[in-house]
């Protein structure tokens, strides 16, 4: 399995995703400072990875902070939470992270023995801490599983698969969620074609989806992002899956920038457009996609590619890393609870209901 990240006992070790496909080299986080630079740099991407490596952040924040009582650990904490939480505005994924962490810290807090001493409390928060944030990374490789497992007869018996940006193995802690639905289709004897948009600016589709697909030996080819429709028109597309970012309560989906348009040819050919996406995407508390932050990020990244100037000086530059596509575009949303379809407003209430009495 791609090792996207992992805790060690030197730190987090993230796989440089800026890197490939032509360097697989590692970056060490020792602080949730680093994390923050690693998820901010986009070192580390895709919403359930990066709810993961908040988790992880956190934990760092608890295991390195100088704190000698639990009150002063507890300042530490709300510090490293608001860092983390400053990173990257959309995917709702860094927010549950974050809060998972920080929610078992004050818990734990609260219920420690009075006749402990402050090191002995520290220890076993660290330790607790440590082991949630293990047990994270566990969950979300398990529900990749499962969503492949729901979502795997969605996909055609033979035929051509359509993803944009990448929600693989990369994207998560190992196997991917849009990219984990095609692997568990492809391990029942699907015979899939992927086609991967490129993605522009960051390329994570010809970069990340393009290598991690290859990998596996799962055959792909990449366009450029202005091309499904003349594909779509011909007739050589049978399906679309795509990952999210989050998903409001009325089944808004944000990810990412040109989802939208992917979603609308979609519908105007009659191709299923599916999404999926672990429980920790969806936002409950978002009623309406048009209430997603949305990340503008750097011009510098429509300007330049490779280190190289495309366009002239000066220019007015439009980069908003993400998009909202409307309920009403979306086929299928798949997650580890199940398949939901619309009317979404009922089916995620339901769902959301069904999480609550677990
Ligand atoms: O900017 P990125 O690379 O973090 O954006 C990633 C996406 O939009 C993915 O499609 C989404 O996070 C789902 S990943 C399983």
């Amino acid at each position: 399995m791609i090792p996207t990240l992992e805790w060690t006992d030197k730190g987090v070790n993230f796989l440089d995703q800026t890197k490939l496909p032509l360097e697989e080299t590692y970056v060490l986080a020792t602080t949730y400072q680093d994390v923050a630079t690693v998820i901010r740099d986009m070192i580390v991407r895709g919403a359930p990875a990066i709810g993961v490596s908040a988790g992880m952040g956190m934990a760092l924040a608890v295991q390195k902070s100088p704190a000698t009582t639990v009150d002063a650990l507890l300042k530490d904490v709300d510090e490293a939470a608001a860092v983390l939480a400053a990173t990257r505005p959309t995917a709702v994924n860094l927010f549950w992270g974050i809060e998972r962490i920080r929610t078992l810290v004050r818990k734990l807090a609260a219920s420690q023995p009075a006749d402990r001493s402050d090191a002995d409390k520290l220890k076993a928060i660290t330790d607790e801490v440590i082991a949630e944030a293990n047990r994270m990374y566990d969950e979300d490789i398990a529900a990749c599983k499962t969503m492949g497992q729901f979502g795997a007869d969605l996909l055609p018996k033979k035929g051509t698969v359509l993803t944009h940006c990448n929600a693989g193995a990369l994207a998560t802690c190992g196997y991917g969620s849009a990219l984990g639905v095609i692997r568990a289709a492809v391990e029942r004897g699907h015979v899939i074609d992927v086609l991967a948009d490129e993605t522009r600016p960051f390329l994570q589709g010809a970069r990340l989806t393009a290598w991690e697909l290859m990998k596996d030996n799962i055959p792909t080819s990449v366009l450029c992002d202005n091309m499904s429709g003349a594909l779509m028109r011909q007739g050589r597309i049978q399906a679309v899956i795509v990952g999210a970012d989050r998903i409001a309560a009325n089944g808004d989906v944000a990810n990412k920038i040109g989802t939208y348009t992917v979603a609308v040819l979609a519908k105007e050919h009659g191709i299923p457009f599916y999404v999926a996406a672990p429980w920790a995407t969806v936002d409950m508390a978002t009623k309406h996609g048009d209430d997603i932050p949305i990340e503008q990020r750097n011009a510098y990244e429509v300007t330049h590619s490779n280190g190289k100037q495309m366009t002239p000086d000066g220019v007015g530059i439009e980069n908003p890393a993400f998009d909202v596509t409307p309920a009403k575009y979306v086929t299928g949303i798949i997650t580890e609870r199940g398949v939901l379809y619309p009317p979404y407003d009922d089916t995620m209430l339901a769902m959301q209901a069904e999480v609550n009495a677990a």
